[in-house]
This record gives structure tokens, C-alpha cells and sequence, in this order.
């Protein structure tokens, strides 16, 4: 069988996000009266809190079709001109990682976002010609966990700019409810706020890690998913009390026995976890400073007495771990 979607559809169904969801009822609302498109939507925040969910939901509320790329995976002109051409008045295009298109791609839609044509140059040498080619009013919806590497150009012809941030503990807890209605699994209350408070504020953690509690309990002919089994599936999968994981402790670890706590810079932090450095920028970092294990200054990335605590080592007193 096909597993169902976790995905909510509707703006009603999506939880947490306030905010953001109160203000794009607003403009959608609004481009639906005047029956134009809505305008470019930029989302960006970590990865795993629902920018692709959240460009779904516009689409679906819109009542339009979703064309999905993303930025790495355009690579000639000609491939971003097919998807455009294909748009209906109205159509969302979805550009996840839009941070990572090509320069000369990225040019392209500036006049696509702008004024809804794009001038394509046949032809070499002295024969080149532009031809102009019109498109159909639509909506850009672009996705970016680094809000900073997007060219303010590109970033400046969005109209709606949205920052998604970690979800709450109620907020998760819902999400995870939601979901084990959709997986046709039974969790306790406890047992959800558990998994939710060790998904580090990241519904697509919270899911993940709810299908592999749900493994345990079917191995283990249990009916029902309680806070303990939570608690030992989630221990066995080295997911600790305060929600980190192998890599999240390998990161605090690395930085207090190489440089004693610190100032680190990213490059170097990445280099010794052996991850990207993207990755340790938009993955692991954001979550740890949140959390207070981390903090940054003004020569790097320092250890907090909070990450020697919860690692179980000696503060020190030395370092300006305070
Ligand atoms: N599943 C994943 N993210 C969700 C959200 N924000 N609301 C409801 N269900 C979700």
C-alpha cells in the first residue's frame, strides 16, 4: 500500500507557523479577489520545518498547479525556459534551494519574476538575436535554508518574505498527533510530547523518528506507543534527552577536547566532523544556538557551560564558557 502523505493540504491542516500563516491567508485572499496571481514568495529557515509543505498549501489553496524544481538541478537556460513555458496563468513554480542556481539562470528570471517575459538570445556571433517570449503572470515560490546567500537582486524581486522558525513543543506535539492518525498508530499524550520534545522543533524529525518508534512497537506487539517506549526506541537510536544526535554531540565534543571550547570557526567545525560546511551551517549549528549549547562571537563558535553540563563534563572556568 501507499503511505499516505503527512503533508497537510490546507492551510487549516498546517500547525504552528502562526504568523506566517495568518499573513498568507491575508495576500492570498487578496490575489484571489483580484483575480491576479499572488505575488513571489521567498521561504527560508532551517531545513525540515515545512518550506516545500508550505508551497503545497499555496498552491493547493490558490487553487493552481505546483511545477517543482530546484536550484542545483537547472543547469542550461534551456531547462529553466521549458518549465516556464509550461506555467498556466496563475501556476505556482516552486524553486527549492533557490540560493543554489546558476548565475546566468538566475539572471533569467529576473525579468520572468519582474515583468512575466524572458528574452532569449539565439543564434551566435554577429546572427545572435533576441527573441522575446511572454509568460503568463505566475507565482515564484522560492525555498533557501541561507536567506544571506541569496543576491539581493534575486532576493529583492520577492514581494513576500517568510522565516520559518522551530517549532514548539505543543506545536510538534500536535503534528506528531496528527500524524499517527495518518499512520493509523495510537500514542499517548505523554508519548507524543516525549518524541516532540526531542525532535529538535523540526516536524519532518518528528516523523521520521515516529515511524521508527512505530517499528519498535510493532516488533514488540505493542498496541499503543507511551512515553517509555518512546523513551528506550529514541535511546537506541542515540537520540538523547535534550533531542541531539550522534553528530549534534560529535560537533560539542570535537570543539571542547581540539579547542577547548572555542572560538571555532565554521569551516574548521565542518572539516572535523568530516560535513559540508552548508550542512553544519544550516543543520546542525542553528539548532545547537537556539538550545543554548552554542554561542557565536565575533572569532567564532564557543562551547556553553549549558553543552559541558548536558555532556556530563567538567565546566570549565577558564575558557569564557559562561
Ligand atoms: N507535517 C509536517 N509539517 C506539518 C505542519 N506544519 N503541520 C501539520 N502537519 C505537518
Amino acid at each position: 500500500a501507499v503511505e499516505k502523505s503527512l503533508r497537510p493540504q490546507t492551510l487549516s491542516q498546517y500547525i504552528g507557523q502562526t504568523k506566517i500563516k495568518h499573513e498568507l491567508q491575508v495576500y492570498i485572499q487578496a490575489a484571489q479577489k483580484r483575480q491576479e496571481a499572488l505575488d513571489h514568495v521567498l521561504l527560508y529557515g532551517p531545513p525540515g520545518l515545512g518550506k516545500t509543505t508550505l508551497a503545497l498549501v499555496i498552491a493547493h489553496e490558490l487553487g493552481v498547479n505546483l511545477r517543482s524544481t530546484t536550484g542545483p538541478s537547472i543547469d542550461k537556460a534551456g531547462d529553466l525556459v521549458a518549465i516556464l513555458s509550461e506555467l498556466q496563468p496563475g501556476d505556482v513554480l516552486f524553486i527549492d534551494e533557490v540560493h543554489r542556481l546558476p548565475k546566468n539562470i538566475e539572471e533569467i528570471l529576473y525579468s520572468a519574476m519582474e515583468d512575466f517575459f524572458i528574452d532569449i538570445v539565439v543564434g551566435q556571433g554577429a546572427e545572435a538575436h533576441a527573441i522575446h517570449y511572454p509568460l503568463p503572470p505566475f507565482t515564484l515560490i522560492g525555498a533557501t535554508t541561507q536567506a544571506g546567500q541569496l543576491s539581493s537582486p534575486l532576493r529583492s524581486r520577492f514581494g513576500i518574505i517568510e522565516h520559518l522558525t522551530y517549532y514548539n513543543t505543543t506545536e510538534l506535539t500536535q503534528i506528531i498527533q496528527r500524524s499517527a492518525t495518518v499512520l493509523n498508530v495510537t500514542i499517548t499524550l505523554e508519548g507524543a510530547h516525549e518524541l516532540a520534545r526531542r525532535s529538535r522543533g523540526t516536524p519532518r524529525v518528528a516523523n521520521r523518528l515516529l515511524k521508527r518508534v512505530r517499528d519498535f512497537a510493532q516488533v514488540a506487539g505493542r498496541q499503543e506507543i507511551d512515553a517509555p517506549l518512546v523513551s528506550s526506541s529514541l535511546q537506541q537510536l542515540q537520540v538523547d534527552s535534550a533531542g541531539l544526535d550522534q553528530t549534534d554531540r560529535k560537533l560539542l565534543q570535537m570543539m571542547i577536547q581540539l579547542y577547548h571550547g572555542g572560538p571555532v570557526g565554521l569551516k574548521t567545525m565542518a572539516v572535523n566532523i568530516g560535513e559540508e560546511q552548508e550542512t553544519v551551517e544550516a543543520v546542525y549549528e542553528p539548532y545547537l544556538l537556539q538550545q543554548g549549547f552554542l554561542k557565536r562571537t565575533s572569532r567564532g563558535r564557543m562551547v556553553t557551560s549549558k553543552a559541558y553540563q548536558h555532556l556530563g563534563l567538567p565546566v570549565p572556568d577558564q575558557n569564557g564558557a559562561k
